[in-house]
């Protein structure tokens, strides 16, 4: 997706009056194009555009990169920001937002990150609108009590008042009418069914009935992942159902939901809890080539390995054995081919095994791709496994 669209997409997906929209997105006024503050509405224009849901009814689509808010900057609130986004469209059923949750779930446990999650429905365009008027005439009652930036929303996105952090906001927010006393009947349904659909999952929620998100695209389920690692209360990643979105962009009438998380704020989290300690893949063969006239055939025999699927690498600044094995130990490298220039000469090298540091003599003949077959062959069965086979 292009970090630049028409600013016009992002008015009409994430709403006027969102923060995102009002304040924080950088937009080049003369042109009518706004750099991408998020990825669903890009995701979507480029959906309709392509005609996607003809080659597919149901689309599991994700997308990773950069997007850009001004605000101000902060740990893990930066003005340029990495998301991964995921979406699937064309599915309305609400196990598919059980399943989208769960995915999200899997990638967090996988990291080993403790997150919290969080969920709400913002109801349809039935039980929505009556809810907001019954929210603003609350609201409005209590105007004196609520911060400056809500006495402003209260007419223009009441919702975004409910999860105001000023605390005399939230102290009025508590008495608040809630939305899922209200749902309509099929609304109420479908988050029924999601919760169930997570608990057979077994994957542990709370609900949040001020949950409201920055964006106005939402319908039904959102969810939050949520940690308090991160200073205060911050979302590693964040999401929900946008039925109607599609058709108001201009596409068919499909249902579609989607979650996105924050990759610094992953990172962050990672580090803090050194589960950032993702060991690199360890190397099937480190080559240490010893002497200028070694680096050329050394060279092409680790392009040879690498063609073959193997993890090889390769120190070219000629420096001494000793310093050369401490490095292949540094890329835990399970064998390392010595290639002396003398040896190299008789069509010879060393091939020392990094465990057992056992060594034996490894023949040289042949054209690259054949000495890399036969070290391959020599290495293989105690190599780790190349996972592509
Ligand atoms: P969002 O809640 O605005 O949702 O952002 C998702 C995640 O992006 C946040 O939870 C956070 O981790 C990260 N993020 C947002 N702003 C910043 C920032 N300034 N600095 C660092 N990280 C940030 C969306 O963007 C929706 N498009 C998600 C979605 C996809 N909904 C449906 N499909």
């Amino acid at each position: 997706m292009p970090i630049l669209e028409k600013t016009e997409l992002f008015v009409r997906s994430i709403g006027e009056a969102t923060d995102v929209v009002e304040k924080e997105m950088y937009t080049f006024a003369d042109k009518g194009i706004a750099m991408r503050p998020e990825a669903t509405a890009s995701v979507l224009r480029a959906f309709i555009e392509h005609g996607l849901h003809v080659r597919q009814p149901v689309q599991r689509l994700y997308t990773i990169g950069p997007m850009f808010r001004h605000e101000r900057p902060q740990k893990g609130r930066l003005r340029q920001f990495h998301q991964l986004d995921a979406e699937i469209i064309g599915a309305a059923e609400p196990r598919v937002d059980a399943e989208l949750i769960a995915m999200g779930q899997m990638l967090l446990d996988e990291l080993g990150l403790n997150v919290s999650l969080e969920l709400n429905s913002l109801g349809c365009p039935v039980c929505r609108p009556p809810f907001k008027e019954r929210l603003i005439a609350f609201l409005e009652q209590r105007a004196e009590a609520l911060c400056d930036d809500c006495k402003r929303r209260a007419r223009t996105n009441p919702l975004r008042v409910l999860d105001c952090k000023t605390p005399s906001c939230r102290a009025v927010v508590r008495e608040a009418p809630s939305l899922l006393e209200v749902l309509c009947a099929d609304c109420d349904r479908h988050f029924a069914e999601v919760q169930t659909a997570l608990a057979e999952l077994h994957i542990p929620f709370r609900i949040n009935r001020f949950m409201v998100r920055g964006l106005d695209y939402y319908t039904r389920t959102t969810f939050e992942f949520l940690t308090a690692d991160l200073g205060a209360q911050a979302a590693v990643g964040a999401g929900g159902r946008y039925d109607g979105l599609i058709e108001q962009l201009g596409g068919p009438p499909l249902s579609g939901i989607g979650f996105a998380m924050g990759l610094e704020r992953l990172a962050l989290l990672m580090e803090q809890r050194d589960a950032g300690a993702i060991p690199a893949k360890a190397m099937d063969v480190f080559v240490a080539a010893l002497g200028g006239a070694t680096l050329a055939p050394a060279g092409q025999l680790v392009h040879a390995l690498r063609r073959q699927g193997a993890r090889a690498a390769i120190d070219y600044s000629g420096r001494g054995l000793k310093a050369q094995l401490k490095q292949a130990d540094r890329v835990r490298a399970r064998f390392t081919l010595i290639v002396g220039e003398d040896e190299w000469a008789r069509g010879e090298a060393i091939l020392r095994d990094m465990r057992t540091q056992a060594q034996q003599p490894f023949g040289l003949h042949g054209s690259p791709e054949e000495q890399a077959l036969r070290l391959l062959d020599a290495v293989r069965p105690a190599a780790t496994p190349c996972p592509a086979g």
